[in-house]
């Protein structure tokens, strides 16, 4: 079965589902619930109920959190490589307001503690893996370790570049094949690495030959997947790798939806996208990434962040075949 490895974040999720987000200053009562999270656990969590085996490589605290990660894992049918933290297990409190959008604070907590070492130790899991995904809540080096490991092994290399104020450097980019970041974390890395100031608002509407330009002098030998929520997402090829689709760049809209919580979208649909890359590795990307769409969409129809990830099921009873 081909697998799919998620090194990452977990994080223990406090929501509080208010009518407005809160401005600063103000005091609002809000709906609280509380869950698995973590961009990580959860990509890893979106791997697993789109049918791909799927290993999570992460650090936890030998605490409560720590325990519902394994469980969770062990329900789901994932395989954990947990480190052992000294620090508590990472935290995130979100509000989420009537629109589904969101604001987080994370606690890195345990998760600031995975080492390179560690993410070595798993190489098997890296090596013998379709696909290798990861995101920008864990330390760096684990995660350029992680990249490294797969890419010298042939193994395919999926970063989400999040959150956006993530440190991603040069050696990150450098062993991403396939590059996903939204409006924001986009700006981000082309304001760090390009020197171009782009209005995060002004990317979906933006010529497609323009933004194709962008992603080139981002990621020059890889292929961007620019997220931009209700507007879908734009896919950028290198000219001579198109991954079986007919041109070099492209728009995928966005599935519909009765949006509830966006929280987890992202990692919906970055699970999502590595589970197909690894279960039909000959198909276009187009329909690799327009499964990956309705993943995301689906995934914002109920709240939570891990508990909302959709079964492939779900998502063909719902949307019809991929
Ligand atoms: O992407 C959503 C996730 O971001 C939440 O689950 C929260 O834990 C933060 O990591």
């Amino acid at each position: 079965m081909p697998r799919v490895v998620v090194a990452g974040s977990f994080n223990v999720d406090h929501a509080w589902h208010c009518t407005a987000l809160p401005r600063p200053g103000e005091t609002l009562a809000g709906t609280y619930m509380t869950g698995p999270g973590g961009k990580g656990f959860n990509q890893a969590v979106a791997a697993a109920a789109a049918g791909a085996a799927t290993t999570f490589v992460c650090a936890l605290g030998k605490d409560e959190g720590g325990r519902l990660a394994h469980r969770l894992a062990a329900e789901r049918g994932i395989d954990l490589r947990a480190q052992d933290a000294a620090a508590a297990t990472g935290t995130a409190g979100i509000f989420v307001g009537a629109d589904g959008g969101n604001s987080i604070v994370i606690g890195p907590g345990a998760n600031a503690g995975l080492t390179p070492d560690f993410v070595a130790a798993q190489g098997d899991a890296i090596a013998s893996a379709a696909v290798v995904l990861a995101q920008l809540e864990s330390p760096v080096d684990a995660i350029v370790e992680a990249l490294r490991l797969a890419r010298a092994s042939g193994v395919h290399t999926v970063l989400n570049p999040a959150p956006a104020n993530a440190a991603c450097d040069r050696a990150l980019l450098a062993v991403a094949e396939i590059l996903t970041p939204n409006e924001t974390e986009f700006a981000a890395l082309l304001a760090r690495h390009c020197g171009d100031r782009v209005d995060p608002a002004a990317l979906a509407p933006m010529d497609g030959e323009r933004l194709h330009r962008l992603c080139r002098t981002l990621l020059p030998r890889g292929t961007v997947v620019l997220t931009l929520g209700a507007a879908g997402c734009f896919v950028s090829h290198r000219e001579d790798s198109l991954r079986g689709d007919g041109a070099a760049h492209y728009r995928c809209p966005a599935a519909a939806a009765r949006v509830v919580d966006t929280t987890g979208a992202g990692d919906a649909f970055n699970g999502a996208l590595a589970a197909s890359l690894a279960l039909h590795p000959g198909q276009p990307f187009a329909a690799v990434v327009r499964q990956a769409t309705r993943f995301a969409a689906l995934s914002t129809e109920r709240p939570g962040a891990a508990a909302a990830m959709p079964t492939a099921a779900e998502v063909e009873s719902r949307y019809g075949p991929a």
